[in-house]
């Protein structure tokens, strides 16, 4: 693919607008992540948290034109930030494409250490309208796409071994998850099936790679203002019901999941090994017991 010979454009210090940051003061300094689908939502916010915490970070996204768009948006706010990225776009499905990507992060930037498996969608149907495609579809990108991320990011980190000077792990493997891993939910069964699988896949590779220096954990978002959500938050009606289910009064920014992601990549979490990190303003709280049950 063309994009193995991208280069890191030099950065001039008479280009005004970027500010280099001094390395090896932030938490992930000389660390080298892939975030999938992080050309929108929460994988924008975790690629720029990871970028901001020092990281150089490939940003994935869909290989069309739209998304290579707006992941070049977000490659370019990270890099007026002084921080690195670079975009690449890669099928999380596709066997072939996922392992360019995790080579490419070695290629641009000499190692691999974070694999942030953040790519999802949502197909929404009552199961008797559920079609086998959106079924599918949906377990493909959720849950297949993670499986893929998570190999070809071990495979590096097993082969790297352990970078001492850069972190005490031999690697970090991350999935975006969502409470609907335990959750239920009515109409989404394909996503919360994802999600449920995406838990035990994240539980059985911590427990099997964890001998390896190599750790696994997810982060688990509530409502967070994003597109895939938007028919929750757009209109006053569907906010307030929103917010009926969200005891801390919120919904979630995509930031409030960077950062958790960044830390969870970072040394001050290595004690942290197939834990599934829950974002959600106390959404999982069953709040409708709150005086009541
Ligand atoms: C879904 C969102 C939903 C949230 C809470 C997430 O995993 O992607 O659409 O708002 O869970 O229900």
């Amino acid at each position: 693919m063309a994009d193995h010979a991208y280069r890191e454009p030099s950065r001039s210090p008479s280009s005004g607008d970027v500010r280099p940051k001094p390395e090896n003061s932030r938490s992930l300094s000389r660390q080298v992540a892939v975030v999938t689908g992080a050309s929108s939502g929460i994988g924008t916010a975790i690629a720029t948290a990871l970028a901001a915490a020092g990281a150089s970070v490939i940003v994935n996204h869909r290989p069309n034109p739209r998304s290579a768009a707006e992941a070049d948006a977000v490659v370019e706010a990270i890099r007026r930030a002084g921080d690195t990225a670079s975009p690449f776009p890669a099928d999380v499905t596709d066997e072939a494409q996922v392992e360019a990507m995790a080579e490419a992060a070695v290629e641009r930037y000499g190692a691999l250490d974070i694999m942030v498996a953040n790519a999802g969608i949502e197909q929404a149907a009552p199961i008797e309208e559920m079609s086998l495609a959106a079924w599918r579809q949906v377990i493909d990108v959720n849950l297949t796409g993670a499986f893929l991320s998570a190999r070809a990011a071990a495979r590096r980190f097993l082969s790297q071994g352990l970078r001492p000077d850069v972190s005490r792990a031999a690697g970090k493997i991350i999935f975006t998850s969502s409470v609907h891993e335990f959750i239920p939910w009515a109409f989404q069964a394909n996503y919360a099936a994802s999600k449920g699988g995406v838990m035990l896949l994240m539980k059985s590779l911590a427990q099997e790679l964890a001998p390896r220096r190599i750790r696994v954990n997810s982060v688990a978002p509530g409502a967070i203002r994003t597109p895939i959500n938007a028919d929750a938050w757009q209109s006053d009606e569907a906010r307030d019901a929103l917010l009926e289910l969200i005891p801390y009064g919120r919904i979630g920014a995509p930031d409030d999941v960077g950062r958790a992601v960044a830390w969870l990549a970072s040394d001050d979490a290595d004690y942290i090994v197939g834990t599934s990190l829950v974002a959600d303003g106390g959404m999982s709280l069953y709040p409708s017991f709150r005086g009541a049950g």
